[in-house]
């Protein structure tokens, strides 16, 4: 974590420098340099491939994912069997959702746009888009309980949901190929939530995204960015600034970070009375500072993801690049990381082609029994 703070710093500070000389333009009266021409070092530099995500050893992994596979896409988890995992995190969706704000069971809207789940094992103890689980198998539960399934019923204490949450393994248990799925993952263990809950969070770590078109160029192998892609590399972590919040090779500089990170760019706080904002991680740590801010996406897989932000409020990823690099939307605790990096409608495109270098694979659905 260090080296990645570090090497975020050098870049802060190459593009600090940058917009130092870009901002004289603006002063008026010296003529602005000629614009420095993309240094391939600064983009060399700044190219990194993805670690390995390290996992502790565990003989029955693979036991484990295949069954968290089966449950990810099975509607009878949910309480009223009218939603999957999958429901909101679909593939063709980049593994996001399709509505602006997920509706869970019951139909009932929640508050949130489902967020693209790529290499969701990254996240250290940052988990939603205010980071409240520190773990995954928390997230899975509170997926699960909560309202977006209604695994258990609204309102149920914690002890009800693990309840509801148990009679419902019991339930998948006496299914004979889950039964047989359950006892590879687990020996001799009766199965409760815990279990399925352990199963699907392993199956979510399985889910990794490290072979982009990008991830292939950081490996060298200089064909797999078009020009303009490289154009748009060096943009986004020099005068675009993007990687002050989405820095490589996660795409999100709060990914893999213990606590993740968090910034203000103003999303949902537009026209909406200051009381009904969603307040994002400042309901997590009740400090101030933390008004509606939330962490940063990871970008990778976003041009197959839209809508876009944690309200889901941009329809295209262009217009969501536009309104990033514009500064986002004022407020008063918004971010002074971002800031209008003055990109021309030439650069914004050349960004939102290197985007569509990290294009993610895709689910495979499984036969649910
Ligand atoms: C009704 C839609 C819906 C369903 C069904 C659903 N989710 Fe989600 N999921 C969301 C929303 C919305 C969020 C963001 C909520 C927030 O940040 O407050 C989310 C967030 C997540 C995250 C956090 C990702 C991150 O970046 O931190 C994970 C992991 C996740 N869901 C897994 C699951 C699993 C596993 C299931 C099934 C047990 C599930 N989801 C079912 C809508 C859904
Ligand atoms: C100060 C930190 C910061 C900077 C700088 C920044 N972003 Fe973001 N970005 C965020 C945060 C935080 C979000 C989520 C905001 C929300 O939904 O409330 C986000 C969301 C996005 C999204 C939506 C992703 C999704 O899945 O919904 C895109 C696209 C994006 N940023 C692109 C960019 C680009 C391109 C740049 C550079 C021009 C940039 N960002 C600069 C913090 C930043």
């Amino acid at each position: 974590m260090k080296r990645i703070g570090a090497i975020v710093l050098v870049l802060a500070a190459v593009a600090c420098k940058k917009d130092a000389t870009d901002g004289m333009g603006s002063a008026g009266d010296i003529a602005p340099p000629a614009p420095a021409k993309p240094r391939p070092s600064q983009m060399k530099d700044a190219v990194r491939p993805m670690p390995p995500l390290e996992l502790p050893a565990d003989a029955k992994r693979a036991e484990k994912i295949a069954l968290g596979h089966t449950l990810f896409f099975d509607p009878r988890l949910s309480g009223a069997t009218d939603r999957a995992c999958y429901s909101c995190h679909q593939n063709e969706d980049g593994t996001g959702g399709h509505d602006p704000i997920a509706i869970g069971s019951g139909d009932k809207k929640l508050t949130r746009h489902a967020p693209s789940i790529w290499n969701v094992g990254y996240w250290n103890a940052a988990f939603y888009w205010d980071g409240r689980a520190k773990t995954l198998e928390a997230n899975v539960q509170g997926a699960w309980g909560g309202g977006n399934m209604g695994g258990a019923p609204a309102g149920a204490t914690p002890e009800a949901t693990v309840a509801a949450l148990d009679a419902r393994t019991a339930e998948l248990y006496k299914i004979p190929a889950y039964k047989a799925a359950f006892e590879a993952a687990f020996p001799g263990v009766a199965p409760k939530a815990e279990q399925a809950i352990a199963a699907i969070a392993e199956y979510m770590r399985s889910l990794v995204c490290t072979d982009t078109a990008y991830d292939k160029f950081a490996k060298g192998d200089q064909t797999a960015l078009s020009e303009q892609q490289q154009r748009g590399f060096d943009l986004f972590v020099t005068k675009g600034r993007c990687n002050m919040c989405h820095s490589p090779p996660f795409f999100s500089t709060a990914m893999s970070v213990e606590g993740g990170a968090y910034f203000n760019v103003g999303i949902g706080t537009k026209d909406v009375p200051a009381d009904q904002v969603d307040i994002g991680r400042k309901k997590v740590t009740n400090v101030e500072g933390d008004w509606a801010a939330f962490k940063p996406p990871s970008l990778r897989n976003v041009r197959k993801s839209p809508p876009y932000f944690h309200d889901g409020s941009v329809a295209t990823l262009d217009e969501a690049v536009k309104l990033m690099a514009s500064g986002g939307i004022d407020n008063p605790h918004k971010s002074p990381l971002l800031v209008d990096a003055q990109l021309t409608d030439a650069e914004r495109a050349d960004i939102v082609a290197f985007l569509g270098a990290l294009d993610c694979g895709s689910l495979e659905k499984p036969t649910v029994p």
